[in-house]
């Protein structure tokens, strides 16, 4: 390669990474694996060294991919937030090995722990308080994210003890469970919103949500791993971060002191299986110097420090040949493509189907019939196709393409423009829409009708008992004990769990009808506006937009819902049932109900309860929440965080802030 062509490549090659760059931070929706985009790092790394005159600061070899975004406020990093050097190999972890060695003048000891794939967060304590919480950002500067940071259990807003430095900063790794990602995810299948790809892309896209309250529900969490400042306790990683510990910060449990690299390579071979149990995604190892006085003699590259390393494994892959492609429908009509291979051996299971997403992922492949294919298992439990080997490809072989009608009614696709999927449009009468629906409203956020389950409803569908959500209160004793499976007992059951479903409140009757976009928050909000369904029925753009977190995305969805004529024909059949279609009367307050006359503004985050639960408590005991602070406000019920404006206009006014705490000793 002479210089004009390496110039040529490293240009594309920085392109491209940028890119890539903003999908993984800024969207949280990467297209290759962490394995391919290191690929194409370190060829640039390559190029940079060989060709030392294309060299440049702002080559993605030198600076960190960028998470910052327009929507929060930006604070410098009192320490640069690095990035770390990864290998893949066990050759290039001995050449670390050899230079720290060799720059200590000694061998030393390592901190081994778990790689965490979640979103970093750096978060600095002052006087034993949480101060402020920023993303990664450039490395220079991050988002300050610290109301959503506040919402997050596993971090302590007061430090437990009285040893610690009067300032500090702590680093570590915003998460979600796997658990918590799988149901969150079902949920947003049942709403018919896009489904994260990953624990990692759901954890980070949270932290960016400008909504606290949503972020709160969304069950964070968070391992921290590095601790930063001028008087730390100790001079040894390892001790600091079990002082940590101490203070209320979680840091993981697998962390392990290991007296040179083949302790270290022990541990590495040992979570390579261990880490598939783990409650938390990991993708390898991070392997640090103990002593903070040989971390300084090492000190940084402009991108990571010399004294760390991550080990990374490698997802697991296999050859085999592609037989046919399935186009299935979703419960929210999206049409996934998904594999049938010859069966083939891969991390221990043997692999016949695999996800192929959508028609983008189908074309960037070039994916022809027989054609020998790469399969992977990632981060995600289905395993995917991520390549095609096309010198094994068989002459005159059909290249796939994406179907255009409907598999299931034969109704023609539609993709909507910016979006990935293509989904069938007969919302009404596409039967695995129907049935999604019908999982929905007896899901248990919903109606929460037990004893009816998918097989079920796939039995009372295909018999032509249940053929939407209303059929569900027509259901008699005499149709059901005919069905196979079900006894005598289980009938009753089940009649009883609809019956009672009858007592669901307004706001999850609303969350089970299933309409697009309104999932638990939304129909809360909805319910707090419209106390009953004639009302929302009636409600134009304009009134649904006028409120707070209402979008005209929502908005439309709305209308276009109760516009559908069977829709309007199935809540007029809910209602005749005795489905709770409006708010409940509010049982009056006690006159003289504590609170009463006083008018009392709500700010900030709160820990024991939710805002709308706060309004309710207000309301019960015969106050008034009212939203902006004006002379005649009482107090305000102050959570963690209050906006700057309110807590000023407050202070010039003289009205008193009162603290969770405080007010529900004062409610009693
Ligand atoms: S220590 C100077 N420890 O991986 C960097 N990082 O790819 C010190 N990460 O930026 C970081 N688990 O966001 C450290 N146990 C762990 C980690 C960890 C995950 C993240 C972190 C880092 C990134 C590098």
């Amino acid at each position: 390669m002479n210089l004009n062509e390496a110039k040529k490549r490293v240009e594309a090659l920085r392109r491209e990474i940028n890119e890539h760059n903003r999908l993984y931070y800024v969207l949280n929706q990467p297209v290759i694996s962490d394995f391919e985009y290191d690929l194409l790092v370190h060829e640039l790394e390559t190029l940079e060294k060989r060709f030392p005159e294309l060299a440049s600061d702002d080559s993605p070899t030198r600076v960190v991919g960028s998470d910052l975004t327009r929507e929060f406020v930006q604070y410098r990093h009192k320490y640069p937030m690095l990035s770390l050097s990864n290998t893949y190999s066990e050759e290039e972890l001995n050449d670390f090995n050899r230079r720290v060695t060799e720059q200590a003048g000694m061998q030393v000891q390592y901190v081994c722990e778990p790689k965490f794939d979640g979103a970093s967060i750096s978060i600095t304590y002052r006087n034993g308080r949480l101060f402020r919480a920023l993303t990664r950002g450039d490395g220079t500067s991050g988002d300050d994210v610290t109301r959503n940071i506040l919402t997050i259990k596993s971090i302590p807003a007061v430090i437990k003890g009285d040893d610690y430095p009067q300032e500090f900063t702590i680093r570590g790794e915003i998460l979600l469970s796997r658990n918590v990602f799988d149901e969150l995810n079902r949920e947003r299948a049942s709403l018919g919103l896009q489904l994260f790809a990953n624990p990692r892309n759901a954890a980070a896209g949270t932290l960016k949500l400008l909504d606290s309250e949503v972020v709160a529900s969304r069950k964070l969490d968070c391992f921290l791993y590095y601790l930063l400042g001028e008087q730390l306790p100790f001079g040894t990683h390892y001790e600091n971060i079990l002082k940590a510990k101490e203070w209320g910060f979680q840091v993981t449990s697998h962390i392990v002191l290991c007296n040179g690299i083949d302790e270290v390579k022990s541990f590495i071979s040992y979570w390579e299986e261990a880490r598939k149990k783990l409650e938390f995604d990991t993708d390898g190892v991070v392997v640090k110097v103990n002593s903070l006085e040989i971390q300084e003699k090492l000190g940084n590259t402009a991108k990571s420090p010399r004294w760390a390393i991550a080990y990374k494994y490698k997802a697991e892959q296999a050859l085999t040949r592609l037989l046919s492609v399935d186009f299935q429908v979703g419960r929210t009509g999206s049409v996934t493509p998904v594999a049938n291979l010859e069966p083939v051996a891969l991390g221990g299971t043997t692999v016949k189907r695999a996800s192929l997403h959508n028609a983008d992922q189908i074309a960037l492949l070039d994916l022809h019939y027989n054609d020998m294919v790469y399969v992977e298992k990632g981060g995600e439990i289905i395993p995917k196709i991520v390549g095609v080997n096309s010198e094994m490809r068989e002459k005159d072989s059909r290249p796939v393409e994406f179907v255009t009608n409907c598999p299931e009614c034969g109704t023609e696709l539609v993709r909507v423009e910016n979006e990935a999927n293509h989904y069938c449009p007969n919302y009404m009468h596409c039967p695995p829409q129907i049935k999604g629906r019908i999982e929905h409203f007896i899901s248990r956020k919903a109606m929460n009708i037990e004893g009816l389950g998918e097989e079920t409803i796939e039995l009372l569908y295909n018999k032509g008992l249940v053929r939407n959500i209303a059929d569900i209160y027509d259901l008699r004793k005499e149709d059901l004990i005919r069905l196979e499976r079900m006894g005598e007992k289980s009938v009753n059951n089940l009649l009883a769990g609809i019956e009672n479903s009858k007592k669901t409140p307004f706001p999850r009757v609303l969350y089970a009808l299933g309409i697009r976009h309104v999932g638990e928050t939304v129909a809360k909000t909805i319910a707090g506006h419209f106390p009953d369904i004639d009302r929302l029925m009636s409600a134009n753009q304009e009134e649904l937009t006028a409120i707070d977190e209402i979008g005209p995305k929502i908005a439309a969805s709305i209308i276009a819902y109760f516009r559908d004529e069977e829709n309007a024909e199935i809540i007029v059949k809910l209602k005749k049932h005795g489905i709770r279609l409006a708010m409940e009367q509010q049982s009056k307050p006690v006159s003289g109900g504590r609170l009463a006359g006083l008018s009392i503004v709500i700010s900030g985050v709160f820990r024991h309860h939710t805002r709308e639960e706060y309004k309710e408590l207000i309301e019960k005991n015969g106050g008034r929440n009212v939203s902006s602070v004006t002379p005649g406000t009482s107090f305000i019920l102050a959570g963690e965080n209050m906006g700057p404006s309110k807590k000023s206009k407050a202070e010039s006014l003289g009205i008193r802030l009162v603290s969770e705490d405080e007010f529900l000793r004062m409610i009693g």
